[in-house]
This record gives C-alpha cells, sequence and structure tokens, in this order.
C-alpha cells in the first residue's frame, strides 16, 4: 500500500468538531479513495494510507491500521463502496453475485467487534433494491454510518457527563476510544473530552493498554493533541490507583454487547471492573447501540479475538520474551453486567444494565 502524504491537520473535518478539545479525524472518503491515519505508526508518525480496493481495506482492518469498534465498522462500510465499484465496472450484470466474496471477506477481518457486521449489514439491505451504478447510494450510505457515529457520540458525551456532575473528580479510561476508534469524538473518550470541557474531571488517567499499547501510543497522543492533560499508567498499577480514592469513574467502551449486558472490550477491562467495585469506583461503559448484539444471551457466546505471539515476544519490533516461551494472546475480555454501574448509549442511560432494561431501550427509543 502506498502511504502519500495528506494535507491537513490529522485529517481535520472542521464541519464535525464540536469544541475545543476535538481536533482529530482518522477517516476520511477523499478522491473516490478511503484514507485513513495509520495507527500502527503513532504517535511517532502521522501518515495516511489511500485505500482503492476491499482487499486493502479488510488487510487495514485485520492489521489494524484502523482500529475501535465503530472505525472498524465505518472503514468497512466505504470498502463496501469500493467492492461495490470495482465489480459493477468489471461485471455489470451480476456484480451483485460477486460482491458477496467481498462482504464475507471484510466480516472475517476480526471477529469481536459487532460494528463490523451490523455496518455490512446495513450496506447489505441497500444493495437489493439498487438498479444501475450502485456507487453514489452506497457512498452516501457509508457518510450516513460515518456522521450518524459522530452524531452518536457527541449524544453519549453529553449523557455521560451528565453523570460525572454528581461525582465530579479524576477518571480513568483502558484502550482507546477515541476519535481514532470512532467516526470522531470518541464513546468513553467522548464522555471525557464533554466532561473535561465541563470543567467535571480534574484528572485523566489512561492505563498503557498491553500488548498493543493502544493507550500509550494513542489515547495519550489524542488528548496531547486535542488539549487534554493526561496521565499513563501501566495496566498493572490500575488498582493501586483505584485504592488511592482520587479516582470516580472507570470508564471505558466497548466492541460488542450482549442481550444480557455483558461487555466484550479490550483485554485488561474485566480486571478494572473486578476492582473498580471492590474499590468502590464507579463503572461506566459508553457504546452505540451499533455496539449492542441482542442475538448472543450472554458475554459468554462472544467470539475473543486472539492475535499473535510476537504482540508479546516483541516491543516496537525487538525481541523482549525469552526465546521459546508460549504466548496467550486473546486481545478482548467479557465483564459481566453485574459489574458494571451504567451503560451510555446514544438512545439513553442504562443503570445496572440486564436482559429487560436492555431489551426496553432498544424497543422504546430512536
Ligand atoms: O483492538 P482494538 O484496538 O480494536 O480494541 C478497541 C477496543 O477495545 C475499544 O475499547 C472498543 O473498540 C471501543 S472503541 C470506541
Amino acid at each position: 500500500m502506498a502511504i502519500p502524504p495528506i494535507p491537513g491537520r490529522f485529517g481535520t473535518m472542521s464541519d464535525t468538531m464540536s469544541n475545543a478539545h476535538d481536533h482529530i479525524r482518522a477517516i476520511r472518503w477523499q478522491d473516490n479513495a478511503l484514507v485513513l491515519l495509520d495507527q500502527r505508526l503513532l504517535p511517532a508518525r502521522t501518515d495516511y494510507l489511500y485505500l482503492q480496493t476491499v482487499d486493502e481495506v479488510a488487510r487495514a482492518i485485520a492489521d489494524m491500521v484502523v482500529r475501535g469498534a465503530p472505525a472498524i465498522g465505518i472503514a468497512a462500510a466505504y470498502g463496501v463502496v469500493l467492492a461495490a465499484r470495482a465489480r459493477y465496472r468489471r461485471q455489470p450484470e451480476c456484480w451483485q453475485t460477486v460482491l458477496r466474496e467481498d462482504l464475507a471477506r471484510l466480516a472475517a477481518a476480526r471477529p469481536t467487534a459487532v460494528n463490523l457486521a451490523w455496518a455490512l449489514r446495513r450496506m447489505e439491505r441497500l444493495l437489493a433494491g439498487l438498479q444501475g451504478d450502485p456507487e453514489e447510494r452506497l457512498l452516501a450510505e457509508a457518510k450516513a454510518i460515518h456522521e450518524e457515529d459522530i452524531a452518536a457520540n457527541h449524544r453519549m458525551g453529553e449523557l455521560g457527563a451528565e453523570l460525572l456532575r454528581k461525582s465530579p473528580g479524576s477518571v480513568l479510561t483502558h484502550c482507546n476510544t477515541g476519535s481514532l476508534a470512532t467516526g470522531g469524538y470518541g464513546t468513553a473518550l467522548g464522555v471525557i473530552r464533554s466532561g473535561f470541557t465541563a470543567g467535571l474531571i480534574d484528572k485523566v488517567y489512561a492505563d498503557e493498554t498491553r500488548p498493543w499499547l493502544q493507550g500509550a501510543r494513542l489515547t495519550a497522543w489524542e488528548l496531547v493533541q486535542d488539549g487534554i492533560p493526561v496521565t499513563l499508567l501501566a495496566d498493572s498499577a490500575a488498582s493501586y490507583l483505584l485504592r488511592q480514592g482520587e479516582v470516580r469513574w472507570v470508564i471505558v467502551g466497548a466492541d460488542r454487547i450482549a442481550a444480557n449486558g455483558d461487555v466484550a472490550n479490550k483485554i485488561g477491562t474485566y480486571h478494572l471492573a473486578v476492582s473498580a467495585r471492590h474499590h468502590g469506583v464507579r463503572f461506566m461503559v459508553v457504546a452505540p447501540t451499533s455496539t449492542i448484539d441482542m442475538s448472543l444471551a450472554s458475554g459468554t457466546a462472544i467470539p475473543i479475538e486472539q492475535r499473535g505471539p510476537e504482540e508479546l515476544l516483541t516491543l516496537a519490533g525487538k525481541p523482549i520474551a525469552a526465546p521459546g516461551a508460549a504466548v496467550w494472546n486473546p486481545v478482548f475480555d467479557v465483564t459481566p453486567a453485574e459489574l458494571i454501574d451504567v451503560l451510555v448509549t446514544e438512545r439513553g442511560v442504562i443503570l445496572q444494565p440486564d436482559v429487560a432494561k436492555m431489551r426496553h431501550l432498544l424497543e422504546n427509543s430512536r
């Protein structure tokens, strides 16, 4: 994949920027291509990839050029546009049939984040009724998914910040759930943006998030760029931090939420939830309804991605572990609903989520 530089500050889209602490956009549609900020290279380099084929998009998702549940879904939606364009040009009489292979390749790129399947289903629903060149209609739908995600994040930011008002103070977050992980603004990091802007957050602590270092490399970079002071800690320091009594909320995102409210999120989230409960710190999950999977009764049914051993055996490309060691590298875990104090979605807030409350939210809101 070529990596040409693209002008503009981190892919700024000023029309969707809402406040002084919101300047980063990592996904753009530009010059008939999908442009992604390459998150593998942050914070050392801000390089962009121009993706013109569906294979490049599937590879970018699998290799974590783009990562974070909503961002993966948005990238996949644009991937469908690229796929349909190529298939229609080559085989206008049967492009829809051959396109199915592309959809399957995109769906298989990463298994845990349900936003990927959700976005593909939404694009697929449109396919059935299309006549003639499909590109314009599909592109409009992908852009709608992108814009709706940003709008949902702003709404969750407001709802979550409202909860912080009851007990302002310091917060701890895990992984990266910000503009880099979404269409823009972020889920958990969106609540932190809104809370910081409203003066409700004294200090933001971010776990480094081993092994891929989403916290150290991405969250810290994103917050520094946006003028929000951030304090990093090793994942293993989190319980000791919570014991100090300064942190009021642990705020995290989600990759998939089962019907009973169990939450799959970045590995390390579960032990944070256990520790938060032990120390009397409130635990908030922030995720759009596109992350909810009502087809799975509980978190035990959520597929958990295992990634390669090199993520643990090496650091920045250099070997760090004893040669010969085996590796167990699940990159997500499941936090049981009973450890979650509040789930914030764009359609509303659920205190102590359970299956009845989840159903009620989805059936009685829009
Ligand atoms: O492996 P990643 O970096 O894609 O994992 C991301 C997370 O676990 C995020 O917390 C989750 O996707 C929510 S992002 C708004």
